[in-house]
């Protein structure tokens, strides 16, 4: 029912020339794979490129990020409308965007706001930092992320929306949840909030992707978890033959 979806955030890699290449490389196993939804995150600077390579196929295009007001004095930022006139997608409150550049569930809950305004899929991340998951606050942190986070939306704007999972120890360290642990987040933590705020149905149509180093080694076992739709992939979604084993996997 729910389609899986494996987006790849590249984060700050890759110059337009080195997008262009590892595009290249990956487009013949990406396209090759049906039945997944396959997106790809490059730098902002190498969107208009990647567009042009994508075009025709079915690998959708995502931003890191954006910002919430449709113009203005806002130096070295980038709108909603700007975004969606390369993307179709965008990742929203990732943990790097917390942690370094001050962004809050208030500040997410305005951008996923403007994306969707902007015809735009918000990928919305959520997760607790090592220190909150040893004091057992991971309930706490991550239902209110999600809470603050998904704030006021309406049941058919939250419907446009995905959820990823991304326990801050888990990312870049090689140390990935265990797939029930991951598991039992999303359905005892997350689905739940969900079920609270915009019901019963829309709580198990909303997917909901696992980040955290995903590899091509233990990205099926995590698929095989009920509640995990898909996987948001860092530091293996440059390396084309990992991020194609990962897609396969999903299927
Ligand atoms: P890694 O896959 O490199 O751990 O990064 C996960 C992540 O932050 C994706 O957004």
């Amino acid at each position: 029912m729910r389609k899986p979806l494996i987006a790849g955030n590249w984060k700050m890699n890759k110059t337009i020339a080195q997008t262009r290449a590892l595009i290249a490389e990956m487009l013949p196993g990406l396209t090759a794979v049906e039945g997944v939804e396959k997106v790809i995150c490059p730098p902002y600077l190498a969107l208009a490129s990647a567009r042009e390579m994508l075009e025709g196929t079915d690998i959708g295009l995502g931003a890191q990020n954006l910002h919430w007001e449709a113009s203005g004095a806002f130096t070295g930022e980038v709108a909603p409308q700007m975004v969606a006139e390369l993307c179709a997608y965008v990742i929203i409150g990732h943990s790097e965007r917390r942690t370094y550049f001050g962004e809050t569930d208030a500040s997410v809950n305005k951008k996923v706001k403007a994306a969707l305004a902007a015809g735009l899929t918000p990928i919305v991340c959520v997760g607790e930092t090592l220190a909150e998951n040893e004091a057992g606050r991971t309930a706490e942190v991550v239902g209110g992320q999600t809470r603050e986070g998904l704030k006021d939306l309406t049941v058919d704007q939250m419907s446009k929306v995905v959820i990823a999972y991304e326990p801050v120890w888990a990312i870049g360290t090689g140390r990935a949840a265990t797939s029930e642990g991951a598991n039992a987040v999303l359905a005892d933590i997350i689905r739940p909030a969900l079920k609270d705020m915009f019901g019963a149905e829309l709580s198990q149509a909303v997917r909901i992707l696992y980040g955290g180093s995903v590899t091509a080694a233990n990205a099926a076992e995590l698929f095989a978890q009920p509640d995990i739709d898909g996987a948001l992939v860092g530091g293996a979604s440059l390396k084309p033959a990992d991020f194609v084993k990962i897609v396969e996997a999903a299927k």
